[in-house]
């Protein structure tokens, strides 16, 4: 089968096009044909190992995962003898989380992982993308207890993360204040938010309103900048580790504090979440946005784009012909 290999740590293009086995699934496992995938900031991440945390996962000196890719939409072509909850032919989408694997032809991941069937909603193209920033964005609303009626302000708020956390936001009922460059000020307020600040217009720090939950989901404010946006006992989340990892220190101590408070919650996932995900495109709650397409020969491309740190939403790989 065809793969994308990650021949060594490095810039876009040390990423290979290759002929490789195809797997074969374990006994709790299923085998799918993949349809689409992304390439997301994690696999943009784990691929140059620019973090040198993520070489504990992926290997010290070279990468021992050999196919990044975590976003997933295919049909699923063989099972395991264990496998109960999928038959082959069903189609499914999900999330491989830094198991990866999705850039490429056939994947494999086990039944009971974050994975289910298609919302009959979306194409495979539409659906790859609907877990990687809505599961990190569904994280940081429920650590910070987002509830009906709360002010939430989300910085860069068309990204990946920012664009689900605008959406799953006011599925929690808090009214959105969303803050992105001029050009996405139409797409933030179709994806519902309350009100939008462009920031290369106004200050998103001088509204004059008080927030709940500051979240900001590209990383580029800080605690300091933000504390006064926030409420007596307002929660600010960062996707990022902040200057000098001070997001990390002030998740320790601030919260003891007793006031307004930073959280730095670690990012998980569920089949649960997968089938919530879904539900709620299905009740059009939420759709992942999508800012371009690419085919598997052009993946060089595409991470170059997800790296300007510009991109709309998502970026999606496609494989079908
Ligand atoms: N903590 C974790 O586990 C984890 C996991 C995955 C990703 N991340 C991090 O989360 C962040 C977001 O990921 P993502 O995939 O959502 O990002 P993304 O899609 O690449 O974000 C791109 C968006 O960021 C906005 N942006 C860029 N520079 C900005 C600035 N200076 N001020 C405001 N907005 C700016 C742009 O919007 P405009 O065009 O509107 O400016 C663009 O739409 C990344 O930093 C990534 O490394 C963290």
């Amino acid at each position: 089968m065809r793969a994308i290999v990650n021949t060594k740590y490095g810039p876009p293009d040390v990423v290979k096009l290759m002929e490789v086995d195809k797997p074969a699934p374990k006994d709790s496992e299923v085998l799918i044909k993949v349809n689409a995938t992304t390439v997301n900031r994690t696999d943009c991440g784990f691929r140059s190992a620019e973090y040198f945390i993520s070489r504990f996962f992926s290997g010290l000196f070279r990468p021992k995962l050999k196919t990044l890719g975590n976003e997933f939409a295919g049909v699923i072509e063989a099972i395991g003898k264990n496998v109960t909850s999928f038959s082959v032919g069903d189609e499914v989408f999900g999330f491989s989380g830094i198991k990866f694997g999705a850039h490429a032809e056939y994947m494999t991941i086990a039944e009971n992982e974050a994975i289910t069937t298609m919302p009959g909603n979306l194409t495979f193209e539409e659906a790859a993308p609907i877990t990687e920033g809505g599961h990190y964005a569904l994280c940081d609303i429920r650590a910070a207890n987002v509830k009906s009626g709360q002010n939430v302000l989300i910085y860069g708020a068309s990204g990946a993360i920012g664009s689900a956390a605008v959406q799953l936001a006011k599925y929690f009922g808090a009214k959105v204040t969303a803050v992105c460059n001029n050009k996405n000020v139409e797409l933030l307020k179709s994806l519902g938010a309350d009100l939008v600040i462009d920031y290369t217009t106004q200050d998103f720090t001088k509204t004059g309103h008080l927030f709940d939950f500051v979240f900001d989901s590209v990383g580029k404010s800080s605690f300091g900048q933000c504390r006064p946006l926030l409420n007596k006992k307002g929660i600010y989340i960062s996707t990022e580790l902040g200057k000098r990892s001070e997001n990390i220190f002030l998740a320790l101590f601030t919260p003891i504090l007793g006031g307004k408070k930073v959280l730095f919650p670690i990012p998980k996932i569920s089949k649960e979440d997968v089938i919530l995900l879904k539900e709620l495109v299905e009740s059009e709650k939420y759709k992942p946005v999508i800012d371009r397409k690419y085919s598997l020969e052009q993946i060089v491309e595409a991470y170059k784009y997800v790296e300007t740190g510009q991109k709309t939403g998502n970026v999606v790989i496609t494989l079908t012909k």
